[in-house]
């Protein structure tokens, strides 16, 4: 039998949510109590900005410490959404501590010696994290799709995905979210507006830029979903990817072109994505029903709909898939992952 992560503990485990004043901090608090993860103790951390202000965990209020001056002896996971900076700074220093880390960011998801893990695409990834104790949260955009292609990818070997998003303004953070709110205001009643998030304004308008631009015409996003889904499911797969910014606030929506190295059909498709884990299909034409990000805002599946063939290609499918990123996209992946280490300790 494997050596176990963790050392099992009856009362539970001592828990920090490293960036819990933030968009995505404050949902994983939220999983974790809804999910009844075994916490004997949790720790809310941020910058000093926020240091002494409170969150709540599962009914009661927390203050939230300065992740500078905290010390991680104890600790057992930390969960870090606090940006990439910030993991780069203070991750190892929890890791060495004996603290195992999984961290949302993008510092650590394409080393090679660091686990980059979806629970129901690749959980055998997990084993990397016994040496290092740190584990890779992928992007939000990479999450919902490879759920969405596993079950498929398992019954026809999967050989090019071509992928555009529509990316909800959430993914960017608090601030972004307040940005469209402030110019939707602004627009609607002829006021004047700032642009400070988003390289271009949000409000009623779609934005196909996601990150900085790379030398090769991709934007950072774009390489991330390209290069994660391929340490994913492996990099026999081409994957190209355009991402786009529109103004949803949860909920990132995904048109996806497969190609498959064998048969694969629309009807197979449904079939295999109806029976496989996290995924739900809402694909139902005749009613006009399909997935929407404002009804998986708040969910936990991915949800699949439109499925059909792609009548220009043989064994091409199209696929659209949809999530909210900051659950199944951020917070609820990282609580799974956190649910692995403690059911195989
Ligand atoms: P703070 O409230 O102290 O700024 P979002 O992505 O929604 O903007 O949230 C970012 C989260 O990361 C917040 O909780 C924020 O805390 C935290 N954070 C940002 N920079 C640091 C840092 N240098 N050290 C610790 N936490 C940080």
């Amino acid at each position: 039998m494997m050596e176990s992560f963790l050392t099992p503990k009856e009362a539970g485990y001592r828990v920090a949510v490293v960036g819990a004043t933030g968009a995505v901090g404050e949902t994983m608090l939220e999983i974790l109590a809804e999910r009844k993860f075994p916490v004997a103790e949790l720790i809310p951390l941020a910058s000093s900005r926020s240091a002494g202000s409170t969150v709540e965990f599962a009914g009661d209020e927390y203050v939230v410490q300065d992740l500078a001056t905290f010390d991680p002896t104890g600790l057992d996971i930390a969960l870090f959404s606090a940006g990439g900076d910030t993991s780069l700074e203070h991750a190892p220093r929890f890791a060495e501590a004996g603290c195992y880390v999984i961290d949302n960011s993008s510092a650590w998801r394409m080393d090679d010696h660091i686990a980059l893990v979806v629970p129901e695409v690749n959980p055998e990834a997990l084993d990397m994290a016994r040496v290092n104790r740190i584990i890779a949260n992928p992007n939000c955009s990479t999450i919902q799709m490879v759920v969405a292609l596993k079950p498929l990818h398992d019954a026809a070997p999967i050989k090019r995905v071509v992928v555009s998003t529509y990316q909800a303004v959430s993914g960017a953070g608090r601030k972004a979210m307040n940005e469209l709110a402030d110019q939707t205001r602004h627009l609607l009643n002829g006021q004047a507006f700032d642009v400070d998030v988003f390289p271009a304004r949000i409000a009623f308008n779609v934005i196909p830029q996601i990150d900085s631009f790379l030398d090769d015409g991709y934007t950072k996003e774009e390489r991330k979903m390209m290069d994660e889904t391929r340490k994913i499911m492996g990099s026999d797969i081409a994957v190209t990817a355009t991402t786009v910014r529109v103004p949803v606030f949860y909920g990132h929506s995904e048109s996806v072109n497969v190609t498959f190295g064998a048969a694969m059909d629309a009807d197979t498709a449904r079939n295999l994505l109806a029976e496989a884990e996290g995924i739900c299909v809402v694909d139902d034409p005749s009613n006009e029903d399909y997935p929407l990000a404002s009804e998986a805002a708040g969910s936990d599946p991915v949800w699949v709909g439109r499925i059909r063939n792609d009548n220009s290609f043989k064994n091409s499918l199209h696929l659209w898939v949809v999530a909210d990123n900051v659950r199944k996209g951020a917070a609820l992946n990282a609580v799974q992952i956190a649910e692995l280490l403690v059911s195989q300790s």
